[in-house]
């Protein structure tokens, strides 16, 4: 997997690496984002919501699990965006109650999905990963990896 690593500084400066990276992002994409409880998952899809224009607040859907906005692309077209959170789910029974597989086969939505490692096999499409770690003794700084994974191609522009 080709990867692009960033630093980040404070919560802004990963808003802003978001959106760069939302520069690329097409409907149908999906994102997944790893990375330890307060990492910074949910700041980065933030930066994504921002780029696109979602006029609403970007929470965590921890106890929704699902969030979708109305963002807008470049060319000025509706977009969906999907923002879920599968850090409380248990079971393969729970993800199909939630419809994860029908919602990432949505092909004019951009799905952003927190703690894929939950999904029990459910992402094997291609998509984007981005992995935020936190380093020992630095509060606010965070490395940013952001990488593509099966035909997913991080060089792609948008639309
Ligand atoms: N460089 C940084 N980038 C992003 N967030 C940062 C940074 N420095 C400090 N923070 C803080 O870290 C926290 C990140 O919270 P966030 O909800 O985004 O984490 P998360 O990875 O989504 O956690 P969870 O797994 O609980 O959903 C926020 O309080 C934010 O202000
Ligand atoms: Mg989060």
């Amino acid at each position: 997997m080709e990867s692009e690593i960033y630093s980040s500084t404070s919560e802004d400066e990963t808003h802003a690496v978001a959106a760069q990276f939302a520069s690329r992002l097409n409907k149908g994409d999906i994102v997944t984002l790893s990375g330890e409880l307060g990492a910074g998952k949910t700041e980065f899809v933030r930066g994504i919501c921002s780029y696109f224009d979602v006029e609403d607040i970007v929470s965590s859907p921890t106890f929704s699990i699902i969030n979708v906005y109305t963002g807008r692309l470049r060319s000025g077209e509706p977009v969906r965006i999907v923002h879920v959170d599968l850090y409380r789910l248990k079971t393969k029974h729970e993800l199909k109650t939630i419809g994860l597989e029908e919602w990432l086969a949505l092909p004019d939505a951009i799905k952003l999905i927190e703690w894929p490692e939950k999904a029990n096999g459910c992402l094997s499409r291609q998509h984007y990963h981005v992995e935020i770690r936190t380093l020992p003794g630095m509060d606010d700084r965070r490395q940013i990896c952001i990488g593509a994974v099966g035909a997913a191609c991080l060089g792609h522009a948008q639309k």
